[in-house]
C-alpha cells in the first residue's frame, strides 16, 4: 500500500512516497531522482540505532555507495557549532556535487542536514527520510532548513527542497506517545487552516492515528501532505499565504525560547499551545 502526493512548484518538483515498509526499498525508490550512485546519510544517535541497517541495506542492493553521519539527537544540534562539524565531515569523505544528502531523522536531521546540504559545495541534492510524525507530515516538506542561533529559532537557515521524500509510516511504532502527540498537532493545524472535513476526520480517526494502525495513519498523512504541498506550491517563498503554516508559531517559538530549547517542551507541543494563545489572541481583538 502506497501513495504519493506531488509537490509542484515553479523551481521544481517532487514526490512524497507515503507507505509502510518503504525503508526496506529506499534504494530502489530514490535511485531514478539520484544524480549519481553516491549518497551520504545523517542520522541523530537514537534513529541511527533503529533505522541505519534497514536503509544502508536497502542501498546496498540497489548498488549504492555510502557513507553516513551520526550526531547527537535533539534541538541542541540544530547549532552553528555541529553545522561546522557536519560540513567539515562532509567535505572529509571526498563529495562531489553529484553526492545526495539524506536526512534521516526527524525535524532537527531534516532542518540541519537540508542547511548543510544547500551549502556544502554551493549544494548538493538532498532527499528527506522523516522518522517523526511531526517530519513526515511538515518538515520534511517545502524546503525550509536551516538552524537556531542565540537571536531566535531557525535564524539561519536557506530553501533547498527535497528531490524525494520517503514517508514510511513503520518507522513510527518506535516514536514515543508523546512526540506522536506532537506530530499530530500539525495535522490539526493543516485541519484548521485548509481542511475542515479532515477536522471532522481527525475528531474521528485521531485515537488510530496515535494508536499505530497503519493504514490510517497512510490516510492522515496523505492529506496533511496535500495540505502542505498546495500552501507550498501557492507560496513557494512565503512572501503571503504560506505564512499561515506558521498559526500558533510566534508564541510557540517563543515558549521554546524560554525553556532554553529543551526537552520540557517539545515544538510540536509549544506550537499546540500556540494555536490556543493565538486564537484567545484573535477572539479578543
Ligand atoms: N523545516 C520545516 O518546515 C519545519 C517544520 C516544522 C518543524 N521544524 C523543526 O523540526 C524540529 C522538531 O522536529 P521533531 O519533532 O521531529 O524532533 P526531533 O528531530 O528532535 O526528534 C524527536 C526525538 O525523537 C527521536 N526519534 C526520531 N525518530 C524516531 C523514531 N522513529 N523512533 C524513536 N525515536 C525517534 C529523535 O532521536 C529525537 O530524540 C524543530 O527544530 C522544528 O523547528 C521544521
Amino acid at each position: 500500500m502506497s501513495e504519493f502526493v506531488h509537490v509542484d512548484l515553479k523551481t521544481c518538483n517532487y514526490t512524497i512516497h507515503i507507505g509502510s515498509g518503504l525503508l526496506h526499498k529506499a534504494g530502489e525508490l530514490l535511485l531514478p531522482v539520484l544524480a549519481s550512485r553516491r549518497v551520504v546519510v545523517i542520522s541523530d544517535e537514537i534513529v541511527a540505532s533503529l533505522y541505519l541497517t534497514q536503509l544502508q541495506n536497502s542501498l546496498d542492493l540497489a548498488g549504492l555507495s555510502y557513507s553516513t553521519i551520526v550526531i547527537p539527537p535533539g534541538e541542541g544540534s540544530k547549532s552553528l557549532e555541529q553545522l561546522t562539524l557536519v560540513l567539515d565531515q562532509l567535505l572529509n569523505y571526498k563529495i562531489d556535487r553529484n553526492t545526495t544528502v539524506i536526512a534521516l531523522g526527524g525535524g532537527v536531521i531534516g532542518d540541519l542536514a537540508g542547511f548543510a546540504a544547500a551549502i556544502a559545495l554551493r549544494g548538493l541534492p538532498f532527499i528527506q527520510v522523516p522518522t517523526t510524525l511531526l517530519a513526515l507530515v511538515d518538515s520534511s516538506i517545502g524546503g525550509k532548513t536551516g538552524i537556531n542561533s542565540w537571536h531566535g529559532k531557525n535564524m539561519i537557515g536557506s530553501f533547498h527542497q527535497p528531490r524525494a521524500v520517503l514517508a514510511d509510516v513503520s518507522v513510527l511504532d518506535t516514536l514515543p506517545l508523546r512526540h506522536l502527540r506532537s506530530g499530530y498537532a500539525e495535522m490539526v493545524k493543516y485541519s484548521a487552516i485548509a481542511n475542515p472535513a479532515f477536522f471532522s476526520w481527525l475528531e474521528q480517526h485521531g485515537t488510530a492515528v496515535l494508536n499505530g494502525d497503519d493504514k490510517v495513519q497512510v490516510e492522515a498523512i496523505r492529506v496533511s501532505c496535500l495540505c502542505k504541498a498546495a500552501i507550498v506550491s501557492a507560496d513557494e517563498y512565503e512572501l503571503g499565504q504560506r505564512a499561515l503554516l506558521n498559526l500558533g508559531h510566534t508564541f510557540g517559538h517563543a515558549l521554546e525560547a524560554v525553556t532554553e530549547f529543551s526537552d520540557v517542551l517539545l515544538h510540536g507541543e509549544a506550537v499546540a499551545i500556540g494555536y490556543g494563545a493565538c486564537l484567545r489572541l484573535i477572539s479578543k481583538t
